[in-house]
């Protein structure tokens, strides 16, 4: 049996009313009792008393004396006579105890009043047996100081008796019903009471067994009410909790693939520019001394490789310093206008040898906060991507604008222009819409995401907009005001 709170809320329940019942049967049972008993000693007072008056009256009525000769003469009828009088049997016996009526003979032979009588004493006895109560009284009949005998008195009164027992009965089938009905009241109530705590119990268990969706509804405003809201409000901050850890999990993921696949873009990038200088330089050790003209092709080889790896290390070195914290920045008062039209100057020699010009329109004056150099660095990728795949006799336009608080600056060629679906990716580190060609530009990939790294630590934006053989356009976008 489990002790639940229901079972103790019910049992000790149970308990008290079944004491209180108890204690209230017994009671009850006892003033019965004594009321029973002192009915009977008011009723034997009255008894003696009529008995004294009748007998006398019985020998005065007759004119007669009482005296020792005289009752003997008259105990039979005395007894029958006055008996009915007091509502009981009467019977006479001598002095020493000797039934001397016929009616005697009804009566019990020694019993503790007839020997008190004997001792010259007034006395009752009531006898309870087989349920019937008999009530016998006796008392020594005197006159002028001499006793003439015993005069015993008899009553049954087994209908009193009856009566109580009934009574007592009645008590103790209404006790037990109150204590079956309380008994079940009380079942109903802690069932009720308890409900809420099973309910919390089971949800518990449900957590405990790890489902997180557990649906609590606190239906009572009292203390369980209470204890299922903070559950409630304990639930939803694990749940939350748990939201976050799991949103952290796949970020971690995520930049765990990307520096996977950035590291092994690297590792395959190096490799191609070594291995063909490796390659290169075995050819020149094995024939090259032997033939001056292969070995200069050779060397040149070698030279433009190792050159384009030169260039490779320094990329990457540049995308691992641009991503980390800004104190690598040197941030000063800078007019954006300046910087691009500087760049364009710069690359115009680039562009004229693919018959490419540039052309450029700037608002004056874009003052902003950044790192001059940096901010270079981004229109010299971005022309030079221009140039590269730009179309021979094409001309690229730069326009830089300040438009609602922003700085707007873009680039827009003529040229092969990308496939939307390589759009997406320009951005990401070593992306190179088709290697063979752009192998040859000598194009790495890490141009972009270069420029995108810079442009984020100015706390701008940049996106690219392309039709494939028509041109590309660049936006980047800078707040006015950048705030420290
Ligand atoms: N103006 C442009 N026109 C067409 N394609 C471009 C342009 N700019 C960038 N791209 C594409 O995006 C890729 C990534 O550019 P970038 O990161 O600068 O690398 P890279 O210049 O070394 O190729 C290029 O390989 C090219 O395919
Ligand atoms: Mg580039």
């Amino acid at each position: 049996m489990k002790w639940t709170i229901q079972f103790k809320l019910v049992s000790i329940f149970s308990a008290i009313v079944f004491v209180g019942l108890s204690t209230l049967l017994i009671i009850s049972y006892n003033v019965a009792e004594q009321n029973m008993h002192r009915l009977i000693h008011d009723n034997m007072l009255d008894v003696k008393k009529n008995l004294d008056i009748a007998i006398n009256q019985y020998f005065l009525v007759r004119n007669k004396r009482i005296s020792e000769a005289s009752l003997d003469a008259e105990k039979n009828r005395l007894a029958r006579e006055v008996g009915s009088v007091v509502d009981g049997s009467l019977a006479f016996y001598s002095p020493d105890g000797k039934p001397l009526s016929s009616t005697a003979r009804a009566m019990p032979a020694d019993a503790l009043d007839l020997n008190a009588a004997m001792n010259n004493q007034i006395a009752y006895n009531t006898s309870i047996k087989n349920k019937r109560v008999v009530v016998t009284l006796s008392f020594p009949l005197e006159t002028g100081g001499s006793i003439l005998g015993i005069v015993r008195y008899q009553k049954e009164y087994t209908h009193l008796y009856l009566r109580n027992l009934r009574f007592q009965e009645t008590i103790k089938g209404f006790a037990a019903a109150i204590f079956v009905f309380i008994t079940i009241a009380a079942a109903i109530m802690a069932r009720a009471l308890t409900q809420p705590i099973r309910q919390l119990t089971r949800r518990s268990a449900e957590v405990a067994q790890g489902n997180l969706n557990v649906v609590i509804d606190p239906s009572t405003r009292d203390e369980i009410g209470e204890l299922a809201v903070s559950f409630k409000v304990m639930m939803d901050r694990i749940r939350a909790q748990i939201d976050v850890i799991e949103r952290e999990r796949d970020e971690v993921r995520y930049v765990q693939v990307r520096s996977k696949a950035f590291f092994d873009n690297v590792t395959h990038e190096l490799k191609t520019p070594l291995t063909t200088i490796l390659g290169y330089a075995q050819i020149v050790k094995d024939n090259g001394f032997n033939d001056p003209a292969f070995f200069n092709k050779g060397l040149e080889h070698i030279i433009k490789e190792s050159n384009r790896l030169n260039r490779l290390v320094v990329d990457i070195l540049e995308l691992s310093t641009a991503a980390p914290p800004e104190y690598e920045y040197r941030m000063d008062i800078v007019d954006l206008a300046d910087v691009v039209r500087e760049a364009c100057e710069d690359m115009l020699v680039k562009g004229a040898k693919y018959n490419i010009s540039i052309n450029y329109e700037l608002q004056d004056m874009l003052i902003m906060q950044g790192d001059r150099d940096k901010l270079k660095e981004v229109l010299l990728n971005l022309l030079d991507n221009s140039i590269k795949y730009g179309h021979v006799d094409s001309v690229i336009t730069v326009t830089a604008c300040r438009v609602a608080g922003e700085y707007i600056l873009s680039v827009v060629d003529r040229g092969e222009g990308i496939a939307p679906e390589a759009l997406e990716h320009v951005f990401e580190p070593f992306y190179r819409s088709d290697d063979a060609v752009r192998n040859e530009k000598g194009s790495s990939g890490l141009g972009l995401s270069i420029v995108q790294s810079i442009v984020k630590q100015h706390g701008g934006t940049i996106s690219m907009n392309s039709r494939l053989k028509e041109g590309s356009t660049v936006t980047v976008r800078f707040p006015e005001v950048r705030h420290e």
